[in-house]
């Protein structure tokens, strides 16, 4: 297999349709999900996939009842802090998309100092979105830019496509080569509007909790046969 994509993104979707169809809780089909990250980090270091994106929470997932957003918190929290030792010594470095102000001031802590120490690791970028929706991100990113404006640090003709990346929370990452969003919806839910402007899409029918080693191994083959064209002949 020779095209590895260096950037893939990934909708984790269906955890709750995956715990009823089970006859479980919701809250028991992220805590299963959890399983899933794990082995995607393992299989996206072992065929050298670069970044790996991961959209764990929306910010129109707020709207979700008062006690499924705690669980899927505190899942976020535990897990990540939990995992950060086992992170570093697999060379992975860990970055948070999307929002901290509406994170209490420990959770924002805690969310710098994993990125301050995985910083060193070189094999794999785990891009965690949290909070994070593509408009939102795109606002933020706009506000800032008008600053420098109103600043005089830039001129609104000096505003183009590298002006605007640079702006946003995935600032000096490559855009995704490949979106996957499993459990079979179509769609991005605001989702990285902007960079995934030429990925190539994949939406495999497979609830989130059974997406293991072997679906995103089958996805790298789907992305290999693909034809990028960007617009040419
Ligand atoms: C994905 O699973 C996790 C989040 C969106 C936080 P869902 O919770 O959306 O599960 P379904 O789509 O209802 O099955
Ligand atoms: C998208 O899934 C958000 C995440 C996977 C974090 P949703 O389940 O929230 O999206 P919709 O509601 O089906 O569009
Ligand atoms: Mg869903």
């Amino acid at each position: 297999m020779e095209k590895i994509p260096a950037h893939i993104a990934i909708i984790m979707d269906g955890n709750g349709r995956w715990a009823k169809a089970q006859g479980k809780e919701r809250y028991e089909g992220h805590i299963e999900g959890v399983a899933s990250v794990k082995a995607c980090i393992k299989a996206a270091r072992k065929h050298g996939v670069r970044y790996l994106t991961l959209y764990a929470f929306s910010t129109e997932n707020w709207g979700r009842p008062q006690a499924e957003v705690e669980a899927l918190m505190q899942l976020f929290c535990k897990s990540v802090t939990k995992e950060t030792p086992e992170l570093i010594e697999q060379g992975v470095q860990v970055r948070f998309i999307g929002r901290r102000d509406r994170f209490s001031e420990e959770v924002r802590e805690r969310l710098l100092h994993i990125e301050s120490s995985t910083a060193e690791g070189d094999k794999l970028t785990l891009v965690l979105a949290f909070d994070y929706s593509s408009r939102d991100e795109l606002v933020r990113a706009i506000r800032k830019v008008a600053e420098r404006v109103q600043n005089g640090e830039l001129k609104a003709e000096e505003i183009d496509d590298a002006v605007i990346s640079a702006h946003l929370d995935t600032a000096d990452m490559p855009d995704p080569d490949l979106v996957i969003r499993t459990s079979g919806e179509c769609r991005l839910s605001n989702f990285m509007l902007w960079q995934a402007s030429y990925a190539e899409m994949y939406f495999p029918q497979t609830m989130w909790p059974d997406f293991r080693e072997e679906a995103f191994a089958k996805a790298l083959e789907v992305y290999a046969e693909r034809d990028r064209r960007y617009g040419l002949l």
